[in-house]
């Protein structure tokens, strides 16, 4: 089973990829083949609003899209990670899904007010794995975020499960892998009526956020 995942965060060892790393390490431990990409590390220019892509799948722009879209066609389980800027999506990461919304989905709307998207991608199911992560403490930070990856990515799971994880209250670079020593430092620098208490909550918050990532993992290789 061939796993690859998606990381919309510029951060390395950010929060997205210390969460990625653990779900792949649970999907390795059940025996999948795994490939993270970093998207800040692919070569992707924006749209140029041709609408090429539209009726013929095709993009003419001589980039990564292409690789990328053949290892999207290929993976049997797709992990994608977004932290949330403004709200949604970072806007390096919104420029990937302008381009290859066209190249991946042929879209239907013959019937007037009914718009429908097909794979253009080999038919089969695919687990969907989405992360959020946000800075603030509130579910509702990654809803529009995750809104907009659950449509984008629904045509190719063909029935696979869609699972998602939304990470909260992590402002800090790989503040979700922090050890006790790291996460006092931050604490410190901020200013809490009960930093012990406090304290307690973060370390409790990345043990489930870890943990849960990592059951993700295998939970997704077995189905
Ligand atoms: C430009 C920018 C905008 C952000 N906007 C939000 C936001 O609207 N809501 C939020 O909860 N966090 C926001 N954050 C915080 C990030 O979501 C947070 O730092 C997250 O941990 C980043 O993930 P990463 O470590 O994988 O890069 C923003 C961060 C940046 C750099």
């Amino acid at each position: 089973m061939d796993i690859l995942a998606l990381v919309g965060s510029p951060r390395e060892a950010g929060n997205c990829d210390t969460l990625v790393n653990r779900v792949l390490e649970g999907s390795g431990a059940a025996g999948a083949s795994i490939e993270k990409v970093m998207i800040a590390d692919l070569n992707i220019y924006p749209c140029r609003g041709c609408m090429e892509c539209r009726p013929t799948g095709k993009c003419d722009l001589e980039d990564d899209l292409k690789l990328l879209l053949d290892k999207i066609e290929h993976a049997d389980a797709l992990v994608v990670a977004a932290p949330i800027y403004g709200n949604h999506l970072p806007g390096q990461f919104k420029v990937l899904f302008d381009r290859l919304v066209g190249v991946m989905h042929r879209t239907d709307n013959s019937v007037p007010g009914k718009l429908t998207s097909y794979s253009r991608l080999q038919k089969k199911s695919r687990q969907l794995l989405l992360l959020a992560v946000a800075g603030a403490p509130r579910e509702e930070s990654c809803e529009q975020a995750l809104s907009f990856l659950r449509r984008v990515f629904l045509p190719e799971t063909n029935g696979g499960e869609i699972h998602e994880l939304r990470a909260i209250g992590l402002s800090a670079k790989g503040q979700v892998g922090m050890n006790k020593e790291e996460l006092t430092e931050l604490v410190a620098k901020l200013t809490v009526s009960e930093p012990e208490e406090y304290l307690g909550r973060m370390l409790a918050r990345n043990k489930c956020y870890l943990d849960g990532a990592y059951q993700l993992g295998r939970e997704i290789t077995r189905q």
